[in-house]
């Protein structure tokens, strides 16, 4: 069962039940999950999790939706690599990727797509819809397909090759927008209003949210239940971001990280922080789209609009719908934000292919070149414990990458070979 005990508005704090609702009636804020996290502390514990699931219903304790019979195509449960030889390369003797990259639908996506679909389940819809970037097209059409509902997903019709097959290949109705996310995001919210359907990133929205604290939950768990001193996270709403140091909090204040005493949440829970939770959040956004970040240089509560432009296309919302909490959360941690030149994407994408022989998507490249320049300018201390986060694949976005492409052309004989092998200056290294 789901220890959930209604949602509340971050704003004005008014109670609401738990309906297929995300914002408030009184004051337009967003909506989030309450627990009953009294109940949920007499259930949990290290030795139940470590015997569930091998996905993220391990942690269904702490989830708005029934891990009894959930939507699963099994989201979750990624490795977390010691990343020595990038380590090396970066100075940094503590660093760990978490390879995110290897999901059902090769992204992070699955984690927050299962809890919603699970939601949409229990609340009697039929058909999954979103307002995607890309991948979280993919792992809605996947997740409908595996519970049997109807999907119909939008993008932004110039997203990569790799995205767009990667989710028309599940079935979805898949509605291409002659417009970016923005605008795609205000055309659901229309076709919301009108039609019956589970938007998971709208009217599913603060249930949806929720699947990501499982990504800060793993790696505490797989630290053996520590929280790193850094995580290093790619935003486009903010949404990840908050809720990876959410996750954190929550471990910390049931008692469930080594050592720390547990305390309790207070009336919002979801601004609590346990002194324990010493991570430093970084957030990290490619140039061609960084309202939060520009706004955390600048100083301002608020994000300003932008217009995106920007090789990750993953990335390129303009307008955060959690922007001010991810901007908050910048703060409460003693985090950075930090703008990736558009260059240094690839860059990134590279540099991780070719030390840990991992291949991610544009916003894996943000977060390597970020984490580049974290270690460059001294904010992160050589062995201080660091976590990147790899969010998504590379294969949906190879389109960024086609410069690697150079081999060498022979003819099938032994001359021929040796003839090129002669001619062949190695690049990329
Ligand atoms: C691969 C990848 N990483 C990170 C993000 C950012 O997530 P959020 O919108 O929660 O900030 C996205 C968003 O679509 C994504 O596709
Ligand atoms: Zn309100």
């Amino acid at each position: 069962m789901a220890y959930v005990s209604g949602l509340r508005c971050r704003e004005c704090s008014r109670e609401y039940p738990a309906e297929a609702l995300n914002v408030c009636d009184f004051c337009f804020g967003p909506l989030e999950v309450d627990y009953d996290y009294d109940a949920i502390s007499q259930v949990i514990s290290k030795d139940n999790i470590s015997k569930g699931p091998l996905s993220i219903w391990r942690y269904q304790d702490l989830l708005p939706a029934s891990g009894e019979t959930p939507v699963d195509i099994m989201a979750g449960y990624t490795p977390l690599i010691k990343a020595n030889n990038l380590g090396k390369r970066l100075g940094l003797n503590n660093l760990y990727i978490k390879n995110d990259s290897v999901n059902p639908s090769y992204s992070f996506k699955d984690r927050v797509v299962s809890v919603a679909a699970t939601k949409a389940l229990e609340f009697g819809f039929e058909t999954l819809s979103c307002a995607s970037t890309g991948n979280l097209a993919c792992s809605v059409a996947a997740h409908a397909a595996r519970a049997g509902m109807k999907s119909v997903v939008f993008i932004p019709s110039d997203l990569e090759r790799g995205k767009i097959i990667g989710a028309a290949v599940y079935a979805p109705t898949l509605v291409s927008v002659d417009g970016n996310y923005d605008e795609v995001n205000r055309l659901c919210s229309e076709v919301g209003d009108n039609y019956p359907w589970a938007f998971v990133n709208i009217n599913m929205r603060p249930y949806y949210a929720e699947g990501s604290k499982t990504l800060g939950y793993e790696v505490a768990e797989q630290l053996g239940w520590r929280v790193p001193d850094h995580a290093i996270v790619p935003s486009a709403s903010g949404a990840m971001f908050t809720k990876i140091w959410k996750g954190f909090n929550e471990l910390a204040c049931l008692g469930l990280l080594d050592g720390v005493d547990s305390m309790p949440f207070g009336e919002d829970q979801n601004t609590v922080h346990h002194p324990a939770v010493v991570t430093k959040m970084h957030m990290t956004q490619a140039e061609g789209c960084s309202p939060i970040v520009t706004a955390w240089k600048e100083g301002q509560s608020h994000v300003m609009p932008v217009k995106p432009n920007s090789v990750a296309k993953s990335l390129a919302i303009g307008n955060p719908a959690d922007g001010i909490y991810a901007l908050r959360v910048i703060k409460n941690s003693g985090g950075s934000g930090t703008i990736v030149p558009e260059p240094e994407v690839v860059e990134g994408i590279k540099l991780l292919a070719q030390t840990e022989g991992i291949f991610t998507e544009t916003a894996g490249g943000v977060v390597i070149s970020g984490l580049k320049k974290l270690a460059e300018s001294g904010a992160i201390k050589p062995d201080e414990l660091t976590v990147a986060y790899i969010t998504g694949n590379g294969l949906k976005t190879q389109e960024a990458v086609e410069e690697v492409v150079n081999p060498l052309s022979v003819k099938p004989t032994l001359s021929s070979f040796e003839e090129a092998l002669s001619n062949f200056s190695p690049v990329g290294r």
